[in-house]
């Protein structure tokens, strides 16, 4: 079985956070998520992640779902690997891929590919590479009549070889039982007296086992992040990539400015997102919305031809052709019926609103199912909380909750109820009753004038 090998021991010190590198954030993702879910696609799912710096956090991450082993000391790539021999032990009989935890644009098609490479030619190993305008830093690729001849670090190199552009992206393909023993015969006889990977392909050779180079057209398989600058040019990069995609799906986007689509959104065609526009995790758009500016929605179901204009939303469904917004809060496990309308000024958290319903302005809904057509006036109030408990508020079908209601919860009011304004409503309300509490209002005659001298005329 194929197997990865995933090196996370990396600190990042110029990022300036206590924090293993791999675990910064690209697009709402750790790099090393990134790097996880390229392997997942590809179907190379048996893997290990050797974490070295505050490996406790990429375990903590990770919350089992695989294996990790700890580089205690760093001292280089092969050494970091050499961590991995009981994992790799496990089962020799495959191939083991290597790759960096912290450079997140490794792709599906270039690990099938490079597979494919690797195992029609019978390689011991073979290096994914691409070659670069700039390749400082970076280890070079040597290359003779008869294929690749080795790597050579830039440090280690010589001015001729660092005129080489072709570069190690530091992702391998390697069969499982040559590694375990290549990885045996390691030393650390280099200018940074590091145990190296990259020496693995010159043994391989002096061995006579075949190595290989798999060279990729896309140089973005090599880009990591050593600093802040670093991580914000993958972001810029990845985000602009998420967003070309559903370009080519009919998303329309006039202007892309502060708009962040995670990975994860399915956006469906004809939706427009507007600027300021961002949208996290399992979010999905049906066609037609328009979505924005100013707004964000998180691991939301929104349906078909949805305005969501300057709202927010989290963990809540909202359906097709409802129209919410502007200054608008969804907070989660809340449903928004088809039609619906939610206006300014509203929050709802935890309540089902029925198809048509309109909450114009100025109300709180919280913990409360309320039915079909019902309007709610503004300044409407569900008290759900009573300082110790949480209860809920059932409104039905057709209501009229009159502006500034206060609703004490537990309570239910049936259908076609109506409140009259200004009502404080506390027991239940059978359906077509009226509830009004309103005292006689007393009119002064003349109070104005005894009181306020200024005011004669
Ligand atoms: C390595 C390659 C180089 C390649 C480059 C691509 C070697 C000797 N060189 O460079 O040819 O062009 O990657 O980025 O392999 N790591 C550990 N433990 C260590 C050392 C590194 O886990 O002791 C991890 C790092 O966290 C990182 C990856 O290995 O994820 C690569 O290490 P890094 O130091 O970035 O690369 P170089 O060794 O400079
Ligand atoms: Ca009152």
């Amino acid at each position: 079985m194929n197997k990865a090998v995933i090196l996370a021991g990396g600190q990042g010190k110029r990022m300036k956070a206590e924090m293993p590198k791999p675990l910064f954030r690209v697009l709402g993702e750790p790099m090393l998520e990134w790097v996880i879910s390229a392997c997942e696609s590809a179907e190379v799912s048996d893997i290990c992640v050797v974490k070295g710096y505050m490996g406790e956090m990429i375990d903590e991450y990770l919350a089992g779902r695989y294996t990790t082993v700890l580089q205690a000391e760093r001292l280089g790539t092969g050494h970091a690997v050499q961590q991995a021999i009981p994992f790799l032990k496990n089962d020799e009989s495959g191939n083991t891929l290597v790759l960096c935890g912290d450079a997140p644009f490794i792709d599906e098609k270039t690990i099938r590919d490079s597979l494919m490479l690797h195992t029609q030619n019978g390689n011991a190993v073979t290096v994914i590479t691409a070659e670069l305008d700039d390749p400082t830093g970076y280890g070079r690729i040597i290359r003779t009549e008869h294929g690749i001849s080795g790597i050579v670090e830039h440090k280690d190199a010589t001015p001729e070889q660092r005129e080489i552009k072709e570069v190690n992206s530091g992702a391998y393909w390697f069969r499982t039982a040559d590694l375990i023993s290549l990885l045996g015969k390691l030393t650390n006889d280099n200018v940074q007296n590091e145990y190296y990977l990259t020496d693995t392909v010159g043994i391989a050779l002096s061995e006579g086992k075949k190595a290989g180079a798999y060279k990729s057209d896309n140089a973005n398989i090599i880009k990591g992040a050593n600093d802040r600058h670093d991580l914000l040019e993958l972001n810029n990069y990845a985000r602009m990539e998420v967003i070309g995609k559903h370009l080519d799906n009919g998303v329309e986007f006039v202007c892309t400015d502060g708009v962040i689509i995670e990975r994860s959104v399915e956006i469906g065609r004809g939706a427009s997102i507007l600027p300021g526009t961002i949208l996290r995790g399992k979010t999905t758009i049906g066609e037609g919305s328009v979505i924005g500016p100013n707004s964000k929605a998180v691991d939301c179901i929104i349906g078909k031809n949805v305005v969501f204009d300057t709202a927010q939303a989290y963990q809540s469904e909202i359906a097709d052709g409802a129209n919410v917004g502007p200054f608008v809060h969804i907070r989660p496990d809340s449903r928004i019926g088809a039609e619906t309308r939610i206006g300014d000024f509203v929050e709802v958290k935890n309540s089902t609103i029925g198809d048509k319903t309109a909450i114009a302005h100025l109300a709180y809904i919280g913990d409360s199912d309320i039915g079909k057509k019902v309007n709610i006036g503004a300044g409407t109030v569900t008290v759900n909380f009573d300082g110790v408990a949480k209860s809920r508020c059932v409104i039905g079908d057709c209501s009229f909750v009159g502006s500034n209601t206060s609703l004490i919860a537990p309570i239910r009011l049936g259908k076609g109820v109506y409140t009259a304004a200004g009502t404080t409503v506390t027991r239940d309300v059978p359906d077509y009753a009226l509830a009004i509490d309103r005292g006689e209002l007393k009119v002064n005659e003349g109070y104005t004038l005894r009181k306020m001298k200024s005011c004669k005329k």
